[in-house]
């Protein structure tokens, strides 16, 4: 019953999607099974570069089937043209993709309370969030009497249900201080446009739960794609300032129904560096010259909204936090080229709260925003490496640098990436 899961160990973009994408070699599905799309992830091959946000990494090898588990928030629209632009680009999308028939659906009135309520957060900062309405559709699912899933959509009260809750989400987006003029919410216009896009993405729905239950008692080899990381996770995350979901190991079993006992293997994908979109505390946050050359090198500009990533050294503290919560047996180094020219490189491997020094990760946000991080340098390799395809033909300070990442999070690196393509990539020998 082998089923791995690959989960980000930071805030998200460590190059999940790279690495799923390998793996899918050797899986016979590959399942999506928490966000939405808020995620994007990036698969290049050769010439060819894919952004992903709701479709599994796995979608480029046509034997595997792609599953978006009940766990996942679906923008119906978001999802159709992603479909068409992968079959215009020659991707064969049919029964190798299935939708849960338990994924609760965005409508429209979740982008307006996205963006109403976004400004207004919390802890005098806004979340920046991606503004695909993430929050609002987890936050009617939990509420339950505003929520509509997939499978509510092929029934005949659907219709009626929009009208009800377009009324009701109207005065709601009022009170928040919408304008009656910037809420253009007509329920015939949206159940006309639902009941097509439903119409269209019929061939896809299925009980995937039963499906998952079945393959892995089947003997079937079933891969997780985490979306976000884990220090966004609603639960474990740096909250409020994380996403709507479970994103760490922990929201695997949730979102996809597979119980977690039949997972033997998570890959914790870590990058060189950190990032972070949006809002919220960084302790290693480089706000200079050196986090602008991180950007730059690394093209950290997000995938989804296009914003400037914040940029940053590599925090141990939250990445052993990550990796011990999502039960993290391996390590994925990624993006190992881009600091490659640094004369010198910092990992943070304590952190100082009121003068206490700790490796414990705060579990309130304030203390984060306090905490001074405690750094280790290490010198840089000062050279190339992006043609290196044998992790002992890396330069010694980059191979020393992937050994103290290691013991830091204590776990071995059995990965290591210094280049978008496929075959940038080492894998340890066993
Ligand atoms: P995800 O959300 O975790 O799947 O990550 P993203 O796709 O949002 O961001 C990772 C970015 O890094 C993508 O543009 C990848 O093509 C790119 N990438 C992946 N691995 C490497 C690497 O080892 N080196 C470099 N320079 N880029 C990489
Ligand atoms: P992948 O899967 C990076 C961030 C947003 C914002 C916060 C809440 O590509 O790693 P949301 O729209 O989810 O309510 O926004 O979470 N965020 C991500 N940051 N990568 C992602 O996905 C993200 N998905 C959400 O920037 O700070
Ligand atoms: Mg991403």
């Amino acid at each position: 019953m082998p089923a791995t899961s690959v989960i980000g160990l930071q805030w998200g973009d460590e190059a999940k999607g790279k690495i799923v994408d390998l793996l899918t070699e050797k899986h016979d599905i590959v399942v999506r099974y928490q966000g939405g799309a808020n995620a994007g992830h990036t698969v290049v091959m050769g010439e060819e570069k894919f952004k992903l946000s709701l479709i599994p990494s796995g979608i480029f090898r046509p034997q595997v089937t792609c599953v978006v588990a009940g766990g996942v928030v679906l923008n119906p629209a978001s999802i159709l043209d992603e479909i068409d632009a992968l079959r215009a680009r020659g991707i064969q999308i049919g029964e190798n993709l299935m939708l849960s028939d338990r994924v609760h659906v965005i409508f429209p009135w979740h982008f307006e309370e996205d963006r109403l309520i976004d400004g207004k957060c919390t802890s005098g900062e806004a979340l920046g969030t991606t503004m695909r309405g993430i929050g609002p559709c987890y936050r009617d699912k939990v509420g339950r009497s505003f929520a509509i899933r997939l499978g509510d959509m092929y029934r005949p009260e659907f219709r009626d249900r929009v009208g009800q809750i377009v009324a009701v989400k109207k005065e709601m987006l009022a009170g928040l201080g919408g304008k009656a003029g910037d809420i253009k919410l007509s329920a015939e216009a949206i159940f006309a446009d639902y009941k097509g896009y439903a119409q269209r993405l019929k061939p896809h729905v299925a009980d995937t739960t039963a499906f998952l239950l079945d393959a892995i008692e089947a003997d079937k080899k079933v891969l997780f794609e985490g979306a976000q990381g884990a220090l966004l996770d609603i639960d474990h995350g740096t909250f409020p300032f994380v996403t709507s979901s479970n994103s760490s190991g922990v929201g695997v079993s949730s979102g996809s129904g597979v119980p977690g006992r039949y997972i033997d293997k998570v890959i914790g994908i870590i990058k060189a560096y950190t990032t972070r979109v949006g809002g919220g505390p960084f302790p290693t946050e480089q706000d200079n010259e050196t986090g602008r050359e991180i950007r730059e090198r690394g093209n950290e500009y997000g995938t989804v909204t296009k914003r400037p990533r914040r940029c940053g050294w590599l925090d141990a503290v939250s990445a052993r936090y990550t990796a011990r919560l999502s039960g993290v047996d391996v390590l994925a180094g990624m993006l190992l080229d881009v600091p490659a020219l640094l004369p010198e490189l910092k990992i943070c491997t304590a952190y100082e709260l009121d003068g206490r020094r700790t490796h414990d990760f705060p579990s309130h946000v304030d203390d984060l925003r306090r905490v001074v991080p405690v750094y280790e340098t290490l010198p840089g390799w000062q050279e190339e490496i992006t043609e290196v395809r044998d992790m002992d033909d890396l330069p010694e300070n980059a191979r020393k640098y992937v050994e103290r990442i290691s013991r830091l999070v204590e776990r071995p690196v059995e990965i290591v990436s210094v280049g978008p393509e496929r075959n940038q990539t080492m894998f340890a020998k066993p």
